[in-house]
């Protein structure tokens, strides 16, 4: 290969080389808004930005939790347990990607990693073991309820500051969701028989009941 063509073969490569190991300072701290021309002042962008990360963490969390309770239920409604802790995961899913962009659109930065949305969570550090079904819905039920009580307060605040997209995701998408999920989960802790019905109420007890249902 005649001297040019063998530098200019090695230039070539030379671009084609991919740049690894680039390091250098953030584009943007943590806490800090990036402002966009949504039309709402900075404060309310990062009043609503601090509120939609604690629901994102602990969407997170709740997210996580139905895949752990997916993989370890046990017992006899195993087959559809498992089913509809995995639709709950999935529907959580939906609701993290819609809670972290509406923070990014709001130009702040979305809680993304798992050791800081373990710190930053509210919902109770689960055990690693296998807990029974009615263990396993009962944390579910809390931890929905909890997020249930902030995105309450937190959708009050956030119409107070006319943020009304935050008000609509939080009402629309996180309470809506969450209210559906918790009745789905609490109609399996309603301790009914299976295949014998309870005794029959006796004759004496009768007339009791109606009355009772006639005040
Ligand atoms: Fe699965």
């Amino acid at each position: 290969m005649p001297r040019d063509s063998k530098t200019n073969h090695r230039a070539g490569a030379e671009r084609s080389r991919p740049v690894l190991h680039q390091h250098a300072r953030e584009i943007q701290p943590y806490g800090k808004i990036a402002r966009l021309p949504i039309a709402l002042d900075e404060s309310t962008c990062a009043q609503s930005v601090e509120n939609l990360n604690q629901v994102l963490a602990d969407t997170i969390t709740l997210r996580d939790m139905y895949k752990k309770h997916h993989w370890q239920v046990a017992g006899h409604t195993f087959y559809q347990i498992h089913l509809l802790f995995d639709k709950h995961y999935e529907e959580q899913n939906e609701l993290v990607d819609t809670i972290a962009e509406r923070i990014q659109a709001l130009g702040g930065i979305s809680i993304a990693m798992a050791a800081d949305v373990a710190e930053t969570s509210l919902i109770p550090r689960l055990p690693r073991g296998r807990e029974e079904l009615p263990v396993q819905i009962s944390r579910l039920l809390e931890a929905h309820e909890l997020i249930l009580k902030e995105a309450r307060t937190m959708a009050r605040q956030a119409a107070e500051l006319n943020d009304d997209g935050t008000n609509d995701l939080l009402v629309s998408d996180v309470i809506r969701t969450n209210e559906l999920e918790v009745w789905f989960l609490a109609e399996h802790l309603v301790d009914v028989p299976l295949v014998k019905a309870d005794e029959p109420a006796t004759e004496k007890e009768a007339p009791k009941s109606k009355s009772a249902s006639a005040r």
